[in-house]
């Protein structure tokens, strides 16, 4: 199993913050938001992640995370998304890295209270995707089920919602994600849509859903990034990353310092 973490994009919404770096830097609390879904992945055990991000700001990733983890064995590698095409265009720039094995994509701007290491170990093969109730579902993709939680239909980002639960930003999709994704045409607002490819799988009878329980925030808002931060202070989230994390981090600091007294 591989992990991608999508943290490109131009995070216009979080503007001015996003004129001088990316959204993805932006921090949650005490630590920029780009840890939390490579917790995600590297307490699953993932030991090799590609990061998408934009040209305007490869340069802050590699500073940050170009080396952070190679003595803990977690390979972390970088790819430039020119433009911001959509999300499914994340296997085409992965394939390579991919090298037809199965991943887990996350999103960089999605903070998660739950453990993903089960639903990530298990995984055998189609596609598994998550759903999360939310108050505001227009604002996601959306998965409606039936009375047996059999699902329904998914739909990106519906003027009129079928159901309250969103899908949250966290993919575990097969070898097969490349090729399907080569087939998808932009939707009308010219992205090639994630829903589009969880769709496919769906119609092949190919696609798990199941519950995230815990707290999920997609940080694309100041309002959503303001809260993301204060529920990572109030219940610790970050104490509760993976130790290796947090001792890459305290070494990282501690470099970082001796570099800046040295001068
Ligand atoms: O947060 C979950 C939602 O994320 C899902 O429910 C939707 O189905 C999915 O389309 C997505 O919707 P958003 O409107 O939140 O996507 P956004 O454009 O904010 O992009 C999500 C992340 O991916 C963000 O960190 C920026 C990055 N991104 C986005 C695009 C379109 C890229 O790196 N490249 C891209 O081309």
């Amino acid at each position: 199993m591989k992990g991608i973490i999508l943290a490109g994009g131009t995070g216009t919404r979080l503007l001015p913050l996003t004129a001088i770096t990316s959204k993805q830097l932006l921090p949650v609390y005490d630590r920029p938001m780009i840890f939390y879904p490579l917790n995600t992945l590297i307490s699953a055990g993932i030991k090799d992640i590609l990061i998408i991000v934009a040209p305007n700001h490869s340069g802050n990733y590699l500073n940050l995370l170009g080396s952070m983890f190679r003595k803990f064995g977690v390979n972390i590698s970088f790819i430039v998304q020119k433009e911001p095409r959509g999300l499914a265009e994340a296997y085409l720039l992965a394939e390579d890295f991919l090298d037809d094995q199965p991943s887990t994509l996350v999103l960089g701007d999605n903070v998660f209270e739950d453990d993903f290491t089960e639903a990530i170990q298990s995984f055998q093969g189609g596609g598994r995707v998550f759903a999360k109730e939310v108050p505001d579902p227009e604002r996601f993709g959306v998965v409606e089920f039936d009375a047996d939680q059999k699902v329904l239909s998914i739909e990106e980002k519906p003027v009129a919602p079928k159901s309250h639960f969103a899908i949250p930003g966290i993919y575990i999709f097969d070898a097969e994600a490349v090729a399907v994704a080569k087939k998808l045409a932009p939707s009308e607002r010219g992205e090639l849509e994630i829903t589009d490819l969880q769709r496919h799988y769906l119609k092949q009878g190919n696609l798990d859903v199941r519950m995230v329980s815990g707290a999920w925030f997609d940080t694309g808002t100041h309002e959503a990034l303001f809260e993301a931060g204060a529920y990572a202070k109030e219940k610790k989230l970050g104490e509760r990353f993976h130790p290796m994390i947090n001792e890459a981090i305290a070494i990282f600091n501690q470099e970082f310092k001796k570099s800046v007294s040295l001068k």
